[in-house]
């Protein structure tokens, strides 16, 4: 059968990148994380201490990077010109620091260009914020996949706290309400529903759950 292309946009901390590869894998399909490349980008400005307001100088830099994706054990590999940067780029630092790069016209032409490029032969799971809005507007299955903000939050939590001890769950709380408003509210692509996305929120649905009511609004569809 014709393969097809799955859209899954929404906030931080939904299950978006968990969820996105299960789906891919039941599909047989490639994930992508598109979130990774934003984050690839934000790591690269930061160790060159470009000044975000020196957006001509960041474009550049961006322009100039070699960002690959590949499948790895705990998901996906980020490789930033060869280098395995998978680790680098989930830092509080850089996760911080994101939004300002993602809100750069000339950052997102470059990725959005790359996404279009790698969805343009289907059969691709993306993950973002503008995927079902701007990368692949014509997907054949759009999802945006929310849980309430304290849900989220505590999930986080859940994850990180055997790591990091000194993270709290209201600082999480604040980080995530802050990265989701910053999303919101910038002018380019920002974060919003599709009005042709179906909505799925996750708050009380274990990931199986909401992995199995994609793949049957996928079979639906293939
Ligand atoms: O998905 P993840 O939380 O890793 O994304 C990190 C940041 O990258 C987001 O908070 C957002 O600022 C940016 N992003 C974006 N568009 C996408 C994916 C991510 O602007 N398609």
């Amino acid at each position: 059968t014709a393969k097809i292309n799955v859209a899954i946009d929404g906030p931080a901390g939904a299950g978006k990148s968990t969820v996105a590869r299960q789906v891919a894998a039941q599909l047989g399909y490639l994930y992508i994380d598109t979130g990774a490349m934003y984050r690839a980008v934000a790591l690269a400005v930061m160790r060159r201490k470009l000044p975000l307001s020196d957006e001509e100088a960041v474009a550049r830099l961006a322009e100039g990077l070699q960002i690959e994706l590949r499948p790895g054990s705990e998901g996906q590999q980020v490789l930033l010109d060869g280098e395995d940067v998978s680790r680098a780029i989930r830092t509080p630092e850089v996760t911080k620091r994101v939004p300002q790069v993602a809100a750069i016209e000339a950052v997102r032409r470059v990725l959005v260009n790359l996404q279009q490029k790698m969805a343009a032969g289907k059969g691709v799971v993306m993950d973002g914020r503008d995927i079902g809005t701007h990368v692949i507007p014509n997907a054949e299955v759009k999802i945006f996949l929310t849980a309430s903000v304290e849900e989220r939050a505590r999930r986080r939590y859940e994850e990180l706290k055997r790591t990091n001890a000194h993270l709290t769950y209201e600082q999480l709380l604040h980080d995530i309400a802050e990265r989701d408003r910053q999303d919101r509210e910038r002018l380019t692509a920002p974060l919003v529903q599709a009005p042709d996305a179906v909505l799925l929120d996750s708050t009380g649905l274990t990931i199986a759950q909401v992995v199995e009511r994609i793949v049957q609004i996928c079979r639906r569809v293939l």
